[in-house]
């Protein structure tokens, strides 16, 4: 007599082949979301970095905003992955950050976050800004520690997160302001020498062993319209910011070291 092929031994071999594909298939699904490349990017809850969020994670990035305070980052909650805490002039902040990504990898960190100083910001409110005789120390202490020391203790904490990436990416959003030979007007001396400042820093970092194989670079975004650039900005934060998005995708090692204008031309320090 002929065998049935209901056999419960090849119901188990049937169900049990099923599990292997489906396993494998949840596998093959976990490996895609792994290949994700992670972007982190600071003061993203407005202005350049909301914008450059929202670039990232329209492409599929991982993307990790930070905010001064994240419980008022409504907008950025609904763009990231991830809304973590972050005041770059803190270092139990820095810490803090370093602490909650213990173990990510970071392939792309964008030191955004920015300070003008205590007037609005750039174009229009420029010729309000602080002149020699009106300067205050803390106006120029401010900016250093956010423009200046910011980008890099935000690196320096988060090395091993940058070490855990084949080939990180650290880019520090500066400023034309900071270009020594550029100096028609007067004022915005704490911005200015900040921005200076930190394109220093860059071209330190890019050669520092403790990033090893990092790309580290400077990019200025261009006059734009946020609450820094004031509404008379040549650009959007949309357009601006699609380029930028652009050349960090493209960056490879000969663009180490550099200072870049958002349209990809290389600036002068
Ligand atoms: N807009 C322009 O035309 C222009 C031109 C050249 C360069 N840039 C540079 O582009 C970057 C972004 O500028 P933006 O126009 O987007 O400026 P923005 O609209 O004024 O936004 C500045 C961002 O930086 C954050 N920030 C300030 N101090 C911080 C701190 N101590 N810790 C953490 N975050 C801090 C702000 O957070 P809060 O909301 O908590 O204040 C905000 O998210 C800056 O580095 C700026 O210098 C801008």
């Amino acid at each position: 007599m002929k065998r049935s092929t209901h056999t419960p031994r090849r119901w188990f071999c049937r169900l049990f082949a099923a599990f292997l594909l489906l396993g494998g298939a949840i596998a093959v699904g976990a490996e895609a979301g792994a290949d994700k490349q992670t972007v982190l990017i600071t003061g993203a809850n407005r202005g350049l970095g909301l914008e450059l969020s929202r670039q990232f994670a329209a492409d599929d990035y991982y993307v990790i905003g930070t905010a001064r305070s994240p419980e008022k980052a409504t907008e950025l909650k609904q763009v990231a992955d991830e809304v973590l805490q972050l005041d770059v002039t803190s270092d139990e902040s820095i810490k803090g950050l370093a602490k909650a990504l213990d173990g990510k990898a970071i392939d792309i960190l964008v030191n955004n976050a920015g300070y003008f100083g205590p007037t609005l910001g750039l174009g229009s409110t420029r010729e309000k800004s602080a002149t020699l005789e009106t300067l205050t120390r803390s106006e120029v202490l401010d900016c250093f520690a956010v423009n200046a020391a910011g980008p890099i203790f935000v690196t320096q904490g988060l090395i091993p997160n940058l070490l855990a990436s084949e080939q990180p990416k650290v880019v520090v959003i500066s400023s034309r302001s900071g270009i020594i030979n550029q100096s028609r007007n007067a004022g915005a001396y704490g911005y200015r020498i900040s921005k200076t400042a930190v394109n220093r820093a860059v071209k330190i970092m890019s050669v520092d062993k403790a990033l090893r194989n990092a790309i580290v670079v400077a990019i200025a975004p261009g006059h734009n319209r946020t609450d820094m650039g004031g509404d008379r900005a040549k650009l959007t934060p949309e357009e601006s910011m699609k380029m930028v998005k652009g050349l960090i995708e493209t960056l490879t090692p000969k663009h180490d070291g550099g200072f870049w204008y958002y349209d990809g031309k290389e600036l002068p320090w």
